[in-house]
């Protein structure tokens, strides 16, 4: 059984969308032992607590320094003893002894095609915004594997949304969560909780792929 911990800041939906999976059993193999919120007033909390999932508030505000948040933030997680860390909607910049602590072990959701609208500065709504601006007319969302650096790491799933004429950064936020975080996410997690994915020289390889070469 894979145990995972979420961390959260927001609304939640994607940790509703990772609950939902599982509780339909088309994500198998996994259990959530923690939600973890740098924002104590995360509606993502309250999902939580209605599916009897431990639901915790680890807020920088609490902390003198940066490194003491980030260090308690890594205990909390420790703590749980958990085999993969799954940042949804997590808008805390993941320090480095907690990439070292959980190396290809943290996985992230981002909304655009990385490499496109990423890395410093694209969270949220500024995505969207940022893909508007330029006029593209495809766009969707990433899960990947986090590394040192923003945005970085080796890829795991990607799915394409259609932009659409007069969309503003609102409904363009909702069509890519409805259409691709909240499939993409549960998606990537089912793999690693069934070992079908791997990392080679940097990027997911499929498992079952590569038995069959
Ligand atoms: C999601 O759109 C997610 O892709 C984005 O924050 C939103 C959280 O929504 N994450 C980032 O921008 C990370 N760079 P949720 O709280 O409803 O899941």
């Amino acid at each position: 059984m894979l145990k995972i911990a979420v961390l959260v800041s927001g609304g939640g939906t994607n940790l509703q969308a990772i609950i939902d999976e599982i509780e339909k059993g088309t994500v198998t193999n996994t259990e959530i032992a923690v939600v973890i919120s740098n924002n104590k007033n995360a509606y993502a909390l309250e999902r939580a607590k209605q599916h009897n999932i431990p639901a915790v508030c680890v807020s920088p505000k609490d902390y003198g320094t940066r490194e003491e948040f980030n260090k308690e933030l890594l205990k909390k997680i420790q703590s749980f003893d958990v085999d993969l860390v799954v940042l949804a909607g997590c808008l805390v910049v993941i320090p480095k002894i907690m990439v070292e602590a959980y190396p290809n072990r943290i996985i992230n959701i981002h909304p655009s095609l990385i490499p496109s609208f990423c890395g410093t500065g694209y969270y949220g709504l500024k995505v969207h915004e940022a893909a508007l601006e330029r006029g593209v007319k495809v766009t969707g969302a990433t899960v990947h594997f986090v590394d040192d650096g923003t945005d970085t790491g080796p890829i795991i799933l990607q799915k394409a949304v259609d932009v659409k004429q007069g969309d503003t950064p609102e409904i363009l936020q909702q069509r890519v969560m409805k259409e691709a975080e909240w499939k993409i996410m549960p998606k990537a997690i089912d793999l690693i909780a069934n070992g079908k994915i791997a990392v080679q020289d940097g990027k997911v390889v499929f498992v079952d792929k590569l038995e069959d070469c």
